[in-house]
């Protein structure tokens, strides 16, 4: 398998990281963006190769990484997979995969071979190590897996195997639309507070610092990047749904004083959390 990666999408953040990801691996490496000088500008500080026509340039490479958003995501799988050659590697890195995984599988009719990956990390990743890469195969070709891994392997990421599109969304929308969603309301209540930042600031405990942390870290990210990650899973509806039902329960609670009750709510929570092997440690590192 050739070591060459033609980069959809490569003028953006992660597309960026990817490129230089895989020239440290010695790959050849080439970004397209549509934009001629922009792109031209970026391959020359990256030190890689550029294409102005993706069309006609992945006809002679042998990987294509598609890193565009989400919404645009499967349609260029579908253009790039008809002008592959046969037995190239096809993968892409969105963050949601509902119609991603069947634009990869049909992609796989045109004799190529295709995989999606979602890092569980964003363009700001010094390392991959000890770092999460959910992957689902859509090609059963080993050694073709093994071949796009192995760079990921080597610098001591995580690859962990997922089943399917369904599996992978309900799941991040836990991991990543949740805690967004928690952080974005929580310092959109501290906005409409009356205080500025730095007076509430000087009230923190260790608790709000270390929320504040999180919730200035989020809004940082990039808001057509978050706003895709809530609006484009479906099955976030039912994360809000039971997220609000939990929080006006708890509302009635405070409301009517109910210490027993809070206690039970508490607990409850507690339970499920101590089944992580880290609970213990977790009072510690904070
Ligand atoms: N950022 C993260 O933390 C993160 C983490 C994991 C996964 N992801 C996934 O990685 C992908 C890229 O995210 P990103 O944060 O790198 O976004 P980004 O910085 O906005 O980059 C996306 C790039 O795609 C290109 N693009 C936009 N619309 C296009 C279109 N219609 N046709 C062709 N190219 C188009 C743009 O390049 P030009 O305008 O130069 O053509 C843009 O630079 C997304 O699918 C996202 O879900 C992101």
């Amino acid at each position: 398998m050739e070591k060459n990666v033609l980069i959809i999408g490569g003028t953006g953040k992660m597309g960026q990281w990817f490129a230089n990801f895989f020239k440290y691996k010695k790959f050849k490496v080439k970004i397209y963006g549509r934009n001629p000088v922009k792109t031209k500008k970026i391959a020359k500080s990256l030190g890689v190769d550029y294409s102005l026509n993706y069309v006609e340039d992945v006809k002679n490479v042998g990987m294509v990484l598609v890193s565009t958003p989400i919404e645009v995501t499967p349609k260029i799988i579908l253009e790039v997979a008809k002008n592959l050659k046969k037995g190239a590697i096809l993968f892409d890195v969105a963050s949601i995969k509902h119609d991603v995984l069947p634009a990869l599988k049909k992609a796989e009719k045109f004799g190529i071979h295709t995989l999606s990956l979602h890092p569980m990390f964003g363009p700001g990743a010094k390392s991959v190590k000890d770092k999460a890469i959910l992957t689902i195969p859509v090609t059963r070709k080993i050694e073709v897996l093994k071949f796009v891994l192995k760079p990921f392997l080597d610098s001591g990421a995580k690859i962990v195997w997922v089943k399917d599109a369904k599996t992978h969304d309900k799941m991040v929308a836990l991991t990543l639309a949740l805690p967004h969603f928690l952080n974005i309301i929580f310092g959109k209540t501290l906005s409409t507070s009356g205080f500025n930042i730095k007076k509430i600031k000087d009230f923190g405990g260790t608790t709000f610092n270390l929320q504040l942390i999180l919730a200035e870290s989020v809004v940082q990210e990039d808001p057509n990047l978050y706003a895709s990650i809530q609006t484009q899973n479906k099955y976030f509806i039912k994360v809000m749904e039971e997220l609000f039902n939990h929080a006006n329960n708890l509302k009635k609670i405070v409301l009517n004083k109910e210490k027993e009750k809070f206690s039970k709510f508490f607990l409850e929570t507690r339970k499920f959390l101590a089944e992580d092997p880290e609970f213990k440690n977790a009072y510690k590192k904070f």
